[in-house]
């Protein structure tokens, strides 16, 4: 299991902007770089889909194999991320990848690529970075199974769906 370095400073400095009960937009969401770099970073170390296919519309060569037109190709996130050349020290946790230009092309692939990228890419953005700002600004939490294992069936989740007891954050009266 990844353990997050948390750094709570861009929510907690939206929230102190915000008029009490304002929702947020997307400005607010921009703001929250670091949370991103976080959040591909677990995309990058434990990609949830186990990639996809594409046909090859021509004979092509890749390094030393020729592919004939018409054969399916799949692709997997999973072994393209981890790639010493493209992601240095690939078992490290490091948000820090992300920052800048972040990675090369077509070497950070959560959802996919080309044509055919996912379109929830956005949504899938603006769901994270909210439901990472709700929790933080509102609770502290105790994982139930501090050494709870991840399997890989074939998509990574945790053995026993990652309990934890929520402490809401005391709220002067
Ligand atoms: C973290 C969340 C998500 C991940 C990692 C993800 C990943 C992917 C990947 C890898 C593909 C295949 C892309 C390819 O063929 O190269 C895909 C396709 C797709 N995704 Fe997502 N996805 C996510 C969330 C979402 C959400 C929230 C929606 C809809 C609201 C969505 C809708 C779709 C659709 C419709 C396709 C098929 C696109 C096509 O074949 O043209 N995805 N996704």
């Amino acid at each position: 299991m990844i353990v997050i370095p948390l750094n709570i400073k861009e929510q907690t400095e939206i929230a102190k902007a915000k008029p009490s009960g304002e929702l947020l937009n997307w400005d607010d969401l921009r703001k929250m770089k670091y949370s991103w770099n976080v959040a591909c970073e677990v995309l990058r170390m434990r990609p949830p889909t186990v990639g996809a296919f594409r046909v090859a519309k021509t004979d092509f060569t890749y390094g030393s194999f020729t592919i004939p037109k018409g054969w399916k190709l799949h692709y997997l996130p999973h072994y393209t991320q981890r790639n010493h050349e493209f992601f240095p020290h690939p078992e490290k946790f490091d948000p820090s990848r992300f920052e800048g230009a972040g990675p090369a092309p077509y070497t950070f692939v959560p959802f996919g690529g080309g044509a055919r990228m996912c379109p929830g890419n956005e949504y899938a953005r603006a769901e994270i970075l909210v439901f990472m700002y709700n929790i933080v600004t509102r609770y502290n939490w105790e994982r139930l199974i501090p050494d709870e294992k991840v399997v890989i069936d074939p998509l990574p989740r945790p053995v026993h769906g990652l309990p934890i007891k929520l402490i809401p954050h005391k709220t002067e009266a």
